[in-house]
């Protein structure tokens, strides 16, 4: 079979796409014909080294997938050869990632497509759908009628934080970097959005939001908690799940007389059963057509080098060349 994999960590160059030993599913797991996977930030920081992440080399990237069962493991029961399945997690604590033509995966990491959905598009929302689900319900316990604040509602995070927070009955304001990511914002339900490089948050937050907001979503590498601490009502949480190298100033006093929460997490860290529990919500939505996936592009598997560099140029130099997932085809 093709894959995308590395020898060893580095720049995108470091990516050689080619033959590689077909998987054979262990004892639990499944094996899968890819017909979609998509990338995320997380693959960029592995493949460059920046994680103290135990990886298997050679070592294929990537988190998420989509596909068909086309071999089954000793004591798989929950799945038939011919299913179409997703998920994500993949490629993680020494688990080797998705980038192939086929991956063997635990079963528990797998959840089915409902019929009418695409692989491009469930592939697309893995990761950064489970994550928006896990920090908004099981962290923030985001409710109806609350203000939710997310940078950057045209992204990978926030594209799904947006669609969730609207389909909890939350008012969401968020952030663009152009007037053409605001309309996607908008079209993905925001109620207001923020031109970010065009006006001051602080500013519009205060028009907004007089008596601030109840869950402030931080996807930034560099929060700036001075305006996150301002902008938030009083026992306001925040989400902090970006920005590993990190050492941002922090107003503790004005934090805490104000009785917020600041909530950190990581969606590999949630576990097998938490993560197929946001499964089963996203399912739903995506079938009802209530969630949608943000696809910037699709790329062919052999494209993968060039996937980081846009994927990377984005995030950690926030070109703004994305607004949305990258994903990727055999
Ligand atoms: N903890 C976890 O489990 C977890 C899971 C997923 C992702 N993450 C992390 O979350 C971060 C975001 O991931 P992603 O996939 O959403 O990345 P992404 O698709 O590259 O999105 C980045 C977003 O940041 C916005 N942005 C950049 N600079 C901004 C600024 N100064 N003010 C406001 N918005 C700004 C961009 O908006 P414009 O394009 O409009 O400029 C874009 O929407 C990454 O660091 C990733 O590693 C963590």
């Amino acid at each position: 079979m093709k894959a995308a994999f590395i020898q060893e960590t580095g720049l995108p160059d470091v990516i050689q796409y080619g033959e590689f030993p077909s998987p054979t599913p262990g004892p639990g797991q499944i094996l899968i014909q890819t017909e979609a996977v998509s990338i995320n930030p997380i693959d960029t920081y592995i493949r460059a080294g920046k994680i103290p992440m135990e990886i298997p080399m050679p070592y294929i990237p990537g988190c998420d997938f989509a596909g068909k069962v086309i071999g089954l493991g000793e004591g798989v029961t929950q799945f038939k050869e011919g299913d179409r399945v997703w998920g994500s997690n993949q490629g993680l604590l020494g688990r080797q990632g998705t980038f192939a033509e086929q991956i063997a995966v635990d079963a528990c990491w797998a959840y089915p497509i409902p019929e009418p959905v695409k692989s491009e598009d469930i592939a697309a929302v893995s990761l950064v759908g489970i994550t928006a689900h896990l920090g908004l319900f099981a962290e923030a316990n985001l409710q109806a009628g609350q203000i939710l604040f997310v940078q950057g509602g045209s992204g990978g995070v926030g594209s799904m934080v947006v669609q969730m927070a609207k389909i909890a009955g939350a008012r969401v304001i968020t952030t663009a970097g152009s007037q053409a990511k605001a309309e996607v914002c908008r079209s993905l339900g925001a109620d207001e959005v923020i031109l970010y490089k065009e006006s001051s948050v602080a500013d519009q937050l205060k028009n907004l939001a007089p008596e601030g907001v109840s869950v402030w979503w931080e996807t930034l590498r560099e929060p700036d908690f001075d305006l996150a601490v301002a902008s938030m009502a009083p026992r306001g949480c925040m989400i902090l799940m970006a920005g590993r190298d990190a050492r941002p100033s922090f107003p503790v006093g004005h934090f805490y007389v104000k009785q917020c929460r600041l909530h950190g997490f990581v969606m590999f860290g949630a576990t097998p059963e938490a993560q197929a529990d946001c499964a089963k919500d996203i399912n739903q939505w995506m079938s009802e057509g209530k969630l949608k996936a943000r696809i910037d592009r699709v790329l062919k598997l052999s494209d993968t080098a060039e996937a980081h560099r846009l994927q990377g140029a984005n995030t950690v130099e926030n070109s703004g060349v994305l607004a949305g997932k990258i994903v990727l085809t055999p």
